[in-house]
């Protein structure tokens, strides 16, 4: 695969990520060949198979009113430079947040452990690559190579997001901006709830911008979605590498 040096709108200094190798074993639907396609080789994670973790996508969008790609739209925008930007979307699922991410995108990068939810994503023709793989390996091979990076409802999987924060820092271009969102508690840093699904404090979220050399510039109380038609609470952030 051929890369090439981009310059950002954010900053100047920019360097193209390394080329993810292709593996011969995955198969996309041959209906939207135009978009490249890339399977990242993974020897610790979870394959990229058919994992699908709950709630499925159509709770996700009807039941739970989930509206978090939105919203967390609405909280970058303010920081978006103008010019089109090289963007990540982290956890994209069937690729719900593309149709916000794709007028400000230069390109729009996709990566996401499911390689059912990346056949959605693919059927929407938004995204210049998917990539099936694991966050946190796919980030420590990158250098300085976006401009944003978002995560819409994908850290209720992870607990521990330190990993993921040196690698979103590595991942962005000087001033590039990180987006995501995260169910909100004011027990611990972080704590696994019933659901199974993990909340994380804003204290938390300032020690990991402190660590990882980002300025907090927003956390805004909101609610994310309901489930069961009771209201979960979560914190939409905006960083930018400082
Ligand atoms: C609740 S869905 C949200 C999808 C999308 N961001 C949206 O807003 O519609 C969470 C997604 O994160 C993905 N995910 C969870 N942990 C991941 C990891 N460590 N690496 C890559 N993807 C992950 C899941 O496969 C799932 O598609």
């Amino acid at each position: 695969m051929r890369t090439e040096e981009r310059s950002s709108p954010i900053a100047g200094r920019s360097k193209a990520a390394p080329p993810i190798p292709e593996r011969s074993t995955w198969r996309w639907p041959r209906s939207a060949p135009k978009h490249r396609r890339w399977w990242l080789p993974s020897s610790t994670s979870p394959t990229c198979s058919t994992i699908t973790p709950r709630p499925s996508i159509s709770n996700l969008v009807s039941g739970l009113k989930y509206q978090t790609p939105a919203l967390l739209f609405d909280a970058i925008a303010p920081f978006v430079p103008a010019g089109k930007l090289d963007i990540l979307d982290l956890g994209c699922g069937t690729g719900l947040f593309g149709p916000q991410l794709r007028p400000l995108a230069r390109t729009l990068t996709g990566i996401d452990l499911s390689s059912n939810m990346l056949k959605k994503a693919e059927q929407r023709q938004l995204y210049d690559q998917l990539i099936c793989g694991d966050i946190a390996e796919f980030l420590e091979a990158q250098s300085q190579a976006f401009d944003l990076a978002v995560a819409a409802d994908v850290f209720v999987y992870i607990g521990d997001l330190s990993r993921v924060f040196r690698g979103v820092r590595g991942a962005l271009r000087d001033g590039g901006l990180f987006g995501f969102s995260v169910e909100s508690t004011d027990e611990a840093d972080f704590v696994l709830r019933t659901t199974l699904r993990y909340a994380h404090s804003v204290p938390y979220l300032e020690k990991l911008a402190r660590d990882h050399r980002f300025v907090l510039e927003r956390v805004e109380a909101r609610v994310i979605r309901q489930e069961h038609e009771v209201d979960v609470n979560g914190y939409l952030a905006v960083m930018r590498c400082a």
